[in-house]
């Protein structure tokens, strides 16, 4: 996708105040600013999707990256359900999950770990798959993931992330969909996670330090 496609949050024009919204009172202290309010980030995916289906013709395997990417997929896969392609069909989907850690505390740990069994990988040979991702960051795990996936001969496979981390560390992997970019701080919040804290969060938010400090891994 062409950055002049994805809606760009900085760290200057987005930043809303916490109490102007609904923050769980177990978090209060430990994000300091809202970047993307839940209701933005569903209106985006919401277009998202109509691209998505809009651009393809056939059943589709829409595959999840555990754990982050869950509640983006969860909720494009609803509105993949209500839109029509070209032709004017519906498409049938089928769901696939994969777990993927390669993050402890704030870095990735450069081992990329990838959970599905041969028989399992096996069967996406042939399929249109389409990779729901949270993040996109420095973009190994992306990379290695893609690389891993070359050898099974799927008809096609696509990355649709919600966000894209403006960060220098990047290796310049760009999704094929991407909802928003956003500053080189660490997020938290719509499934995104620090040390599996904030999942439950429905804003994306800016960690505060007595977060950061609260959630460290001590190992
Ligand atoms: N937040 C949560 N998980 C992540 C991030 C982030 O900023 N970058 C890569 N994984
Ligand atoms: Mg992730």
């Amino acid at each position: 996708m062409d950055p002049k496609d994805w809606i760009d949050i900085t760290e200057e024009s987005f930043n809303y105040k916490l109490e102007h919204f609904n923050i769980p009172m177990h978090y209060q202290e430990d994000v300091s600013s809202i970047l993307i309010p839940h209701g933005l980030i569903l209106d985006r995916i919401e277009k998202l999707a109509k691209m998505i289906i809009s651009q393809y013709n056939d059943r589709l395997v829409v595959c999840c990256v555990l754990k982050g990417g869950h509640q983006f997929f969860a909720d494009l896969v609803n509105f993949l359900k209500n839109f029509t392609n070209k032709e004017g069909k519906n498409l049938p989907i089928a769901l696939d999950f994969i777990r993927v850690k390669s993050y402890e505390n704030e870095s990735s740990t450069g081992t990329v770990n990838i959970s599905m069994t041969e028989k399992e990988l096996a069967g996406l040979k042939g399929k249109d798959v389409l990779i729901v991702e949270d993040i996109i960051d420095t973009g190994r795990t992306m990379v290695a993931l893609l690389e891993h996936l070359k050898s099974y001969e799927l008809k096609s496979v696509k990355v649709a992330s919600l966000f894209i981390k403006k960060t220098p560390l990047s290796n310049g992997f760009i999704p094929d969909y991407v909802g928003f970019s956003v500053p080189n701080l660490f997020i938290v919040g719509y499934c995104l996670d620090y040390n599996d804290h904030f999942r439950d969060l429905n804003h994306v938010c800016a960690i505060s330090e007595t977060g950061r400090i609260k959630y460290m891994n001590e190992s």
